[in-house]
């Protein structure tokens, strides 16, 4: 079996963080989001990869490379426009050849990884098989309807689901999906719709399971799902100290702290991660925090947020909380007078002040 992996995109409910970067680059626990799917790709026995790029092409061959550092063999497939995730397939038609394959959105992943569903689906007939999740908001997601554990009927993104079960962004798929590809006109939103190409296949009769997943799904498609990811995330990880901790310095709970990270009078309270080389001092860091490499936390206090490489936060007097701050952002308190906020952030940043 092949994967098929999907980090092409625009990303725009991540703006700001994605005009200077893929999304699927974002960190949970210090660890771009598509190498948690790479991981679990490769942990299920699949090391031929496509991985399908767009604009943001260079970032993600420079972060992911050849994929031997995965044990894995990584395939471009270059995507000029964010055309659909049926669109994502039909262009690597030539890649997949005649293979069955997973296919995985790359801003998506499951808790229990994808090995036990592509094992079944290697020893099955069955031309399909999706993957389903119980969610409190199908509107935004693509969702099935099933008739005694049959789907009879799949719609995207619907004003009134039929079902709360949403489609996750894994698919299993024999070669049947290329005619069904080829077959269908894009959608309302101008894009081909894998929704579209499965219900083209149940449509036709064709054999398409589907396994309702237990234990959590991630889709950080939003700052919220972003925050919430990292804290499942954490919550998996066991401790680890390579840095330095002062004796006056306090450290409960799970906390990693990454080679060359110094941490100074400080408290710590995990889950939480210090990324290389950070700088903490005079600082309290809180639960499900993940700081980047190279950052420095300075006469401040942070808790349930994601800052990224080579951010400074120095002597802020309110704690920052419920943040996702990008890589070599400054955030200062202002020496002089008067006391004003001097801001400068770029087109769709959020700030909520006292
Ligand atoms: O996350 C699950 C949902 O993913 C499903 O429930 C929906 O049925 C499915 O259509 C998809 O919906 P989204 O609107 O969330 O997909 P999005 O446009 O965010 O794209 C998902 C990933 O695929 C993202 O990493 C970008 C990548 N992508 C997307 C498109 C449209 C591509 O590589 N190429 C594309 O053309």
């Amino acid at each position: 079996m092949k994967a098929l992996v999907l980090s092409g995109g625009k990303g725009t409910r991540l703006r700001p963080l994605t005009y200077s970067g893929a999304k699927q680059l974002v960190p949970l626990a210090n660890k771009p989001v598509l190498f948690y799917v790479l991981e679990d790709i490769v942990a299920a026995g699949i090391t031929d990869i496509g991985l399908v790029v767009g604009d943001t092409a260079d970032q993600i061959q420079e972060a992911v490379g050849s994929g031997e550092r995965f044990g894995a063999r990584v395939t471009y497939i270059r995507q000029d426009s964010p055309a659909g995730l049926a669109h994502a397939v039909k262009i690597a038609r030539e890649y997949l050849g005649p293979d069955r394959f997973v296919m995985y959105l790359g801003d998506n992943f499951i808790e229990a990884g994808i090995r036990e569903y592509v094992q079944d689906f290697a020893a099955s007939t069955a031309c399909a098989s999706i993957l389903l999740h119980d969610v409190p908001n199908p509107q935004q997601f693509g969702v099935a309807e099933l008739r005694e554990g049959r789907v009879v009927h799949l719609e995207e993104k619907p004003a009134q689901p039929r079902s709360r079960l949403a489609l996750v962004g894994i698919y299993l798929f024999d070669p049947t999906i290329h005619t069904a590809v080829e077959s269908i006109r894009p959608s309302g939103r101008g894009e081909l719709e894998i929704t579209d190409a499965i219900s083209w296949l149940v449509d036709r009769g064709h054999d398409v399971q589907a396994r309702v997943v237990e234990g959590w799904w991630i889709d950080t498609g939003k700052m919220e799902d972003m925050l919430d990811a990292n804290r499942l995330v954490l919550e998996r990880l066991g401790p680890a100290n390579e840095g330095s901790v002062s004796d006056d310095s306090v450290l409960q709970g799970t906390v990693i702290i990454r080679a060359g990270a110094t941490v100074t009078h400080s408290r710590l309270r995990g889950p939480l991660i210090i990324g290389e080389n950070a700088t903490i001092e005079e600082s309290y860091i809180g639960p499900f925090s993940a700081i980047g490499s190279g950052c420095t936390i300075r006469g401040s206090e942070i808790e349930h947020s994601i800052i990224m490489e080579n951010t400074v936060i120095e002597h802020v007097p309110h704690r920052i909380e419920d943040s996702l701050i990008g890589r070599d952002v400054e955030i200062r308190r202002g020496g002089v007078q008067p006391r004003t906020y001097r801001l400068m952030l770029g087109d769709h940043s959020r700030l909520e002040v006292l």
